[in-house]
């Protein structure tokens, strides 16, 4: 599913470099460096050696298409929790560990399919102070072959697309919802107008169910954050 692979130095964004091309489906794209790496909402997404920072093309074929993030950030909590790593799912598309993001995901609709950039902090051995993320070098001391950690993912992104693609959202339902973080706490989802809440459920298309003063919200997109703390 994932066939072709190129690897570069350096690039604007890898997410960029397949928007701006005709590559077929199952390319990946990969940069040792991003100069304009982006995150979700046009954030920038600091991208210096040691980082892996690699987006990939996918076709349409997916019934539940909406909750493509989260289950590309679960494969990663998977790779985390393999490596030793506890890591929780912040929705709709981060992987956190020890309270700080070590994973983004951002995941873009073209007319052939789904661009899926993922940004992962490997081997970086620190971050700006206003940058809450850490790294896997910075969790667990251990340096990691980047090439390793990419073809490790790759081969879980073929296994859980697959069952993605023909089981549908409900086979990851109930794993996601077990590591989702801030379940049970109160939050503030910045959608249209932010939105204050208890965060109580997963839905079956992946999105959030909070109850607020008004009663039971369902939530399909936003920024989520814990209230009162901002991450
Ligand atoms: C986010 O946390 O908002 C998402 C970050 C996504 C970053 C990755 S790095 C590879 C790919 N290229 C980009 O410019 N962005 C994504």
């Amino acid at each position: 599913m994932l066939d072709y692979l190129l690897w570069f130095e350096e690039l604007t964004s890898t997410q960029d470099f397949l928007k701006e091309r005709e590559l077929p489906v199952g390319t990946v794209v990969v940069s040792n460096r991003q100069t304009k790496g982006r995150g979700r909402h046009g954030r920038f997404w600091h991208s210096q050696e040691g980082g892996l920072y690699f987006s990939f093309l996918l076709d349409t074929d997916y019934r539940d298409s909406m909750s493509l993030p989260l289950v590309l950030g679960y494969a990663l909590s998977e790779y985390m929790r393999a490596q030793g790593l506890v890591s929780a799912i912040k929705w709709t598309n981060d992987v956190f560990v020890k309270g700080k993001k070590i994973v983004g995901i951002l995941v873009e609709r073209i007319k052939k399919g789904f661009v899926c950039g993922v940004g992962v902090n490997v081997n970086q051995e620190g971050f700006p102070p206003d940058v809450q993320a850490i790294s896997m070098f910075m969790a667990d001391g251990v340096k990691r072959d980047r090439v390793e950690v990419l073809l490790s993912l790759l081969q879980l992104f073929e296994d859980t697309l697959k069952t993605f693609r023909s089981e549908g959202f409900v086979a990851f339902r109930e794993l996601i919802k077990s590591r989702l973080l801030f379940l049970d706490q109160e939050v503030i989802v910045y959608a249209e107008k932010p939105v204050v809440g208890v965060l109580k459920d997963l839905a079956q298309d992946g999105s959030l169910i909070l109850l607020t003063a008004e009663g039971e919200l369902r939530v399909f997109s936003g920024d989520l954050t814990l209230r009162g703390l901002g991450i």
